[in-house]
């Protein structure tokens, strides 16, 4: 058989396909979401996401010095709070010596060079479990940004690098940037959740940090999985108002719309491997029916295949040990 172009030259050997390889996966990618709480030598698995840790401070500091020695490059805190602290304010979140802000400062210490991102939305603090201040059953866009404003600047305060606003209210991301300008936190970036769709794959999340809403669901927040070009336009206001990066949440059912965003900004693009994405893998690998390692590296490499500069992953620590044996 003569055939003038043979595809498979370019398949034949580890070599060769490490040689052609579009898409690397490296350490300096990923952003490793972490669980904090009260306490001292808590380390809780969190039962929907096995693998996956709620720790105190101390253990969460060790954890962060064992990531830096790793190559791991930055960190997205999130913390339990606890329930007689909720209400419908969430005024918890500003408290400047509450579990973030202390979390944050203890980790800047420890490891000054870790890019520390945090969680910015009301729903650890509300007692609603909801993401804004909620008035007659209604989450009330205006005084949830007033709220997350203060929020996000008690972060910086404590030494955040960087907030990622995750509530998906309207015209946050520039009031908080106007924040910044008038207190003269001009290093602190912005990761935006602008395409953060209704997903039911953040069940586990929920469980991991008691955080479900305690009525009705996040659909008029965030966003409706049918939708493409809403996405995009999340996205460019979320660039003008001034964010840095902007994410695209879930990842794995979303890939397409990663790519879309993408092609959109001139910003780099984050996606969030989130915990039901992470749970699926975790659950059939257990049944034998999946090689989890296999399943972490196809699916990291496949979300920053569709156009992810940065991805925030459960399996960021897996990940790296699996890139290094490589
Ligand atoms: C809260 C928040 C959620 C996640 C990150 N920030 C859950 C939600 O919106 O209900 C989900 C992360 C995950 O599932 O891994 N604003």
């Amino acid at each position: 058989m003569y055939l003038q172009r043979r595809n498979r030259i370019l398949r034949q050997s580890p070599a060769i396909r490490a040689m052609v390889a579009e898409t690397a996966l490296t350490a300096n990618d990923l952003i490793v979401p972490l669980f904090i709480d009260e306490g001292k030598g808590v380390e809780f698995e969190i039962p929907s996401m096995p693998g996956t840790f709620r720790r105190s401070i101390d253990g969460t500091v060790k954890e962060v010095k064992e990531l830096w020695g790793l190559g791991l490059k930055s960190v997205l805190l999130f913390i339990k709070c606890k329930d007689e602290l909720k209400d419908n304010t969430g005024k918890e979140a500003w408290n400047p010596d509450g579990l973030m802000q202390r979390s944050i400062r203890a980790i800047k210490e420890a490891v000054p060079e870790m890019v520390v991102m945090t969680d910015v939305a009301l729903d650890p603090y509300s007692s609603f479990g909801h993401d804004g201040i909620v008035e007659q059953g209604e989450i009330v866009n205006d005084p949830t940004v007033d709220a997350l404003v203060k929020m996000s600047l008690s972060h910086v305060r404590a030494g955040a690098d960087w907030v990622a606003p995750s509530d998906m209210m309207d015209g946050r991301i520039g009031a908080i940037r106007k924040a910044f300008e008038a207190a003269n936190h001009t290093r602190t970036g912005i990761m935006a959740y602008s395409a953060k769709y209704a997903s039911c794959f953040y069940g586990p999340f929920r469980d991991a940090l008691d955080s479900a809403p305690g009525f009705g669901d996040k659909k008029t927040y965030q966003m409706d999985y049918a939708n493409r070009k809403e996405a995009v336009k999340e996205a460019l206001m979320d660039v003008a108002e001034g964010a840095d990066i902007v994410m695209v949440k879930p990842a794995l059912p979303y890939l397409d719309i990663i790519r879309e965003v993408k092609n959109a900004v001139d910003v780099p693009v984050s996606a969030y491997n989130i915990s039901g994405e992470y749970a699926m893998i975790k659950a059939a690998a257990r049944m034998g029916w999946i090689d989890e390692n296999k399943a972490i590296l196809e699916t990291l490499t496949s979300i920053k295949r569709a156009g992810a500069d940065l991805i925030a992953t459960y399996f960021a620590k897996d990940a790296v040990k699996l890139l290094s044996h490589f």
